[in-house]
């Protein structure tokens, strides 16, 4: 990975030590030239390839909870999150929870991802959805007939001590945090792709405003683009 901005690096640059700063809420995701945030599959495996996923899997590992929006979790293909042997060893502890944020609670709970993490996923609902959650899945009730986002943000960092919160989408989720001026931080992976199709999801949603986004680094690996933009809101 070659940083390109601040000043071009010589020398080859560590993933883990580039993003190893992070902020209090980061939103990270992958989008094709052109935008989309789904392949033709609607997942994100075709996006981004091998240098993508090595940045995905270090902002996972420099996260204290990782933060997905309920559908994301529908699509199946969001396993429970895991560590390699040289992640696990840089982090020192297991791996972050995946926290899967929902009103509806539409959830298949035999999924691995509730079933077999390592570290427990965590569900982020209303109080008054909570009870529908099965027992033995930690529960984060924050508003009482809606989700409210600033509190569940509070309660991530204050009751559970997870300060360092990685967004990994999707859309929906990412606009709702922007919205709430929740993120300090979007990582965007830019494939080098263009995709054209109606088909595929635009990465954010509709905002009331313009959130000004200032890039703070800038990397290249194997075509794709790693832009760290600071958002000032
Ligand atoms: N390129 C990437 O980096 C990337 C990353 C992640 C996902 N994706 C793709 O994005 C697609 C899914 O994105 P999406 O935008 O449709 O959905 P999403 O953001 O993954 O999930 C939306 C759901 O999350 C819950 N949610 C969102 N905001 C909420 C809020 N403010 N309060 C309470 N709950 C809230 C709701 O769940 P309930 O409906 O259960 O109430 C909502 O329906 C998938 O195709 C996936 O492959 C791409």
């Amino acid at each position: 990975m070659r940083r390109l901005l601040p000043g071009p690096a010589v020398e080859d640059v560590d993933p883990y030590e580039a993003y190893g700063d992070a902020p209090g809420l980061r939103i990270g995701m992958v989008m094709s030239a052109d935008g989309s945030v789904t392949d033709a599959e609607g997942w994100t495996d075709g996006l981004g390839g091998a240098a993508d996923f090595r940045v995905f899997r270090t902002l996972r590992a420099l996260a204290d909870a990782i933060l997905v929006g309920a559908a994301t979790a529908r699509t199946g293909r969001l396993g429970p999150a895991r560590l390699r042997a040289d992640l696990r060893a840089r982090r020192g502890a297991p791996p972050a929870p995946i926290v899967v944020v929902s009103r509806s609670l539409d959830l298949d709970w035999t999924l691995p991802l509730f079933t077999e993490a390592e570290t427990p996923t965590i569900v982020v609902t209303s109080r008054r959805a909570r009870d529908r959650v099965p027992p033995g899945i930690p529960v984060v009730a924050a508003g009482e007939d809606d989700v409210d986002l600033p509190e569940a943000v509070r309660v991530l960092r204050e009751d559970h001590g997870h300060e360092r919160l990685l967004c990994e989408g999707g859309p929906a989720l990412a606009t709702a945090l922007i919205r709430a001026s929740l993120v300090d931080e979007l990582c965007l992976n830019i494939a080098p792709a263009l995709l054209g199709s109606p088909r595929h999801t635009r990465m954010l949603g509709a905002l009331d405003a313009e959130v000004p986004v200032e890039p703070a680094s800038v990397y290249l690996d194997e075509g794709v683009l790693f832009i760290r933009y600071r958002l000032r809101t």
